[in-house]
């Protein structure tokens, strides 16, 4: 397994400035939340550097990737650089612990029955302090309180904001909100 220098080196030639910088924020946010949540802070780590390396890799060479390597190709463009990423963390950098390639990989979409290190990912991407609208400070300061609330707020905006826009809402992030509603609902009934 390569080490985080290593890692943050080839995400820095490989990605924008702008992204890079997201990067290293996003990871700086995981590692806050792993501490806070129990999870293993450097695998927070390990998996906020990696979790847009393939962003920037054109969307018909990430299918070519999928395919060579026998995985699903069914994404649509912007979900489709969490599989590619997830990917090369275990091909390129040697990672072959599941939960940080299942953070990875499902970082844009989430799922129902997350880990924490997964919900982490997830909620880090949307939170980390360079992202600056209103929403995502919401979400941030839930997540301090309430790391399954913050995720369901998240859903929500995220949901709405691509049905507004006419854009396509994937299934898995349906799916983990309506999980986390009824999450939410078992707990009241207590
Ligand atoms: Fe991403
Ligand atoms: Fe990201």
């Amino acid at each position: 397994m390569q080490s985080f220098d290593e890692i943050r080196d080839y995400a820095k030639n490989v990605l924008s400035q702008k992204r890079f910088l997201h990067t290293l924020s996003v990871a700086d946010e995981a590692k806050e939340l792993a501490l806070l949540w129990g999870a293993d802070c450097e695998k927070a780590y390990f998996a906020a550097l990696l979790h847009d390396i393939a962003k920037e890799i054109p969307f018909e060479e990430s299918k070519e990737i999928l395919k060579k390597a026998g995985l699903p190709t069914d994404f649509i463009r912007p979900l489709i650089h969490g599989p590619v990423a997830a990917y090369m963390a275990r091909e390129k950098f040697g990672i072959c612990d599941e939960d940080i390639l299942n953070a990875i990989r499902y970082h844009s979409t989430g799922r129902t029955g997350m880990s924490v290190l997964e919900k982490i990912i997830f909620v880090a991407d949307f939170t980390e302090p360079n992202r600056l609208y209103t929403d995502s400070k919401e979400v941030r300061e839930l997540s301090r309180k309430d790391l399954d609330a913050a995720m369901l707020l998240q859903c929500d905006r995220c949901i709405k904001f691509l049905i507004d826009t006419g854009k396509i809402v994937n299934t898995l992030t349906v799916d983990l909100r309506n999980s986390l509603i009824k999450q939410q609902k078992r707990g009241k009934d207590k």
